[in-house]
């Protein structure tokens, strides 16, 4: 595996910030990747999928490292599920239409979400109802200091709302190798939320394919989400918040049209995409960092922003919200 010095990271990142890589390589195994770590040792490290979840804020003054472990197989069945496992390189939308091509239910809902497999388990991924927790079997995470691997059932991984261990106490000491999911033979579908049930009934469709439920949750995503090939960005830049009953019904006082759900724990989570269109901020631009005309939750760069222009808006849409609403809103986004 070659290992490339001063390489540019522009085309590595959705953003599509501009920041280079003191040493750069990709790898297609563990065994690669354990050689690269051999001949270039103690460097701050910087694993990569797709790019599509990181806000590069400076030059990377260390080793950047490309997840190309590919590969998706069937690793067994039963009478109700099929197990089959991706590597970690694989790009995350063509593996869902792999399984859909194949008929197994589950992962249908999380259609066109860009990136690679192997993040997907970093912040849980999730859209329109279904979250990988739901489908996930297991993982295989190689241990960087240790060098050995690992294998993560779902409790391990403590997955929440966009949270895993991987981007809290186990941060920087994984590389996910390969993921298996649990798909179902006969789909059960999730068509609970709102956009897709009223787009399927406006397509006349009443009997629903897993495909079907994926052309939609494509189609809702092209019509809000911007495409990072003609804008940067990083989807959902901030979680979107949850306060309790009583602050809730406060703020319900004083903004009646407020969205909000009622999550299982009994908080409620509110849309912080409403929250900052409310506050003033949507298609709002500084230079090149802006927030999305179409879905304030989204920050983009709209040329040549830099991370640090992104994070500076990114302080600013905070406090705001902190201010008009008392609300603190957490980046979803890793900043680097
Ligand atoms: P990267 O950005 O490359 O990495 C993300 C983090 O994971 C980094 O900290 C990185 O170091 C680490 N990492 C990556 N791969 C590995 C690995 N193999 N082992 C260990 N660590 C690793 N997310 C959602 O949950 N739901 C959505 O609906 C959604 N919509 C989006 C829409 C758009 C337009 C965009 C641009 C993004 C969206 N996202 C969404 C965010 C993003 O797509 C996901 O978080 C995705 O899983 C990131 O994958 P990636 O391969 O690009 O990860
Ligand atoms: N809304 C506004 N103004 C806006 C944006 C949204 O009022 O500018 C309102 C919408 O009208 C709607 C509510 O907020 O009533 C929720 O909006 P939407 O359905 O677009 O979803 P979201 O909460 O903004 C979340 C995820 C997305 C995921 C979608 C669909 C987070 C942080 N984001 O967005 O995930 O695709 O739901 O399930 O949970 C991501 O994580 O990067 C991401 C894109």
């Amino acid at each position: 595996m070659q290992v490339l010095e001063n390489f540019p990271l522009k085309d590595l990142n959705t953003f599509g910030v501009a920041a280079n890589a003191r040493y750069y390589a990709a790898f297609d195994s563990i065994a690669s990747l354990n050689d690269i770590l051999s001949k270039y040792p103690g460097l701050p490290l910087l694993i990569l999928g797709g790019g599509s979840n990181v806000l590069l804020t400076k030059d990377f003054d260390g080793l950047v490292l490309k997840n190309d472990i590919r590969g998706i197989r069937k690793v067994s069945e039963d009478a109700e599920f099929v197990y089959v496992k991706a590597g970690a390189g694989e790009n995350w939308h063509q593996f869902v239409l792999y399984t859909i091509e194949h008929g197994w239910g589950g992962l249908e809902n999380l259609s066109l979400i860009p990136g690679c497999v192997g993040a997907s388990p970093m912040q849980n991924i999730g859209a329109y109802g279904v979250e990988i927790k739901d489908l996930f079997e297991q993982l295989t995470a190689f241990h960087l200091n240790e060098r050995s691997n690992y294998t993560f059932r779902a409790q391990a991984c403590e997955f929440g709302y966009r949270e895993s261990v991987f981007k809290r106490k186990y941060k920087g000491q994984f590389v996910i190798a390969d993921v298996t999911f649990k798909l179902r033979k006969q789909p059960v579908l999730n068509t609970s939320y709102g956009a897709i049930a009223s787009e399927l009934k406006a397509r006349g469709i009443e009997h629903p394919t897993i495909r079907d439920v994926s052309d939609v949750v494509i189609s809702i995503r092209q019509s809000k989400l911007p495409d990072p090939k003609e804008t940067g960005n990083a989807g959902s830049f901030f979680k979107n918040p949850s306060i309790t009953i009583p602050q809730f019904d406060e703020l319900k006082k004083k903004y009646p049209d407020m969205v909000a759900y009622l999550n299982p724990d009994g908080t409620m989570k509110l849309a912080a995409g409403w929250l900052i269109e409310q506050a003033g901020w949507k298609g709002y631009r500084e230079g090149d960092a802006g927030v999305h005309a179409r879905q304030a939750l989204v920050l983009v760069n709209h040329g040549h922003a830099t991370g640090a222009e992104i994070v500076a808006l990114s302080e600013k849409v905070i406090s705001s919200i902190k201010e008009k609403f008392g609300v603190e809103l957490e980046r979803e986004v890793n900043i680097v």
